[in-house]
């Protein structure tokens, strides 16, 4: 299920399966139904500075969604000219975050780990990673 949260982002609930004894499983398969063809996968874990922020930068192409695996985390969206933030604490449910937004994540919980899929190969050239260069790219909105 995919709900609209803010412009280009969305929250996505997989499916989770199992119960309390054996715990839980949620899978997914990368059919013509999905939002993108996955080229790569990422993930973020051992995070010492509890304070710290993971981002913040915005991507020109790249579509990714952000699993929170384990405990919360805060993620913070902008389309540059308005925000929004949304505290994820579900290892199924998704977040979705489109080309042109300025994001970043924080406020985590001890432990955590974030799992991204990507709709690109890496490359530096697609990351806005300067608020005003983010602003500038996105300047025929305002
Ligand atoms: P960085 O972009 O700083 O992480 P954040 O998402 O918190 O802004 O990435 C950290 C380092 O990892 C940086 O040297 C770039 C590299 N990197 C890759 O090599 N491949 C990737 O897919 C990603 C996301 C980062």
């Amino acid at each position: 299920m995919k709900s609209i949260i803010f412009e280009n982002c969305y929250l996505i609930e997989f499916p989770k399966l199992g119960d309390n004894n054996r715990g839980f499983l949620t899978a997914f398969e990368i059919n013509n139904k999905f939002l993108f063809a996955i080229k790569r996968i990422y993930y973020i874990y051992e995070i010492g500075d509890l304070q710290g922020i993971r981002g913040p930068h915005a991507h020109k192409q790249t579509q990714q969604i952000f699993f929170t695996l384990n405990g919360k985390a805060k993620y913070h969206l902008d389309n540059g000219i308005e925000k929004k933030e949304i505290t994820i604490d579900k290892p199924n449910i998704g977040i979705f975050i489109g080309p042109k937004i300025w994001h970043y994540i924080n406020d985590f919980s001890v432990g955590i780990i974030f799992l991204v899929v990507a709709s690109t190969y890496y490359d530096e050239n697609d990351y806005l990673r300067n608020y005003d260069q983010f602003l500038d790219y996105n300047k025929h909105r305002l």
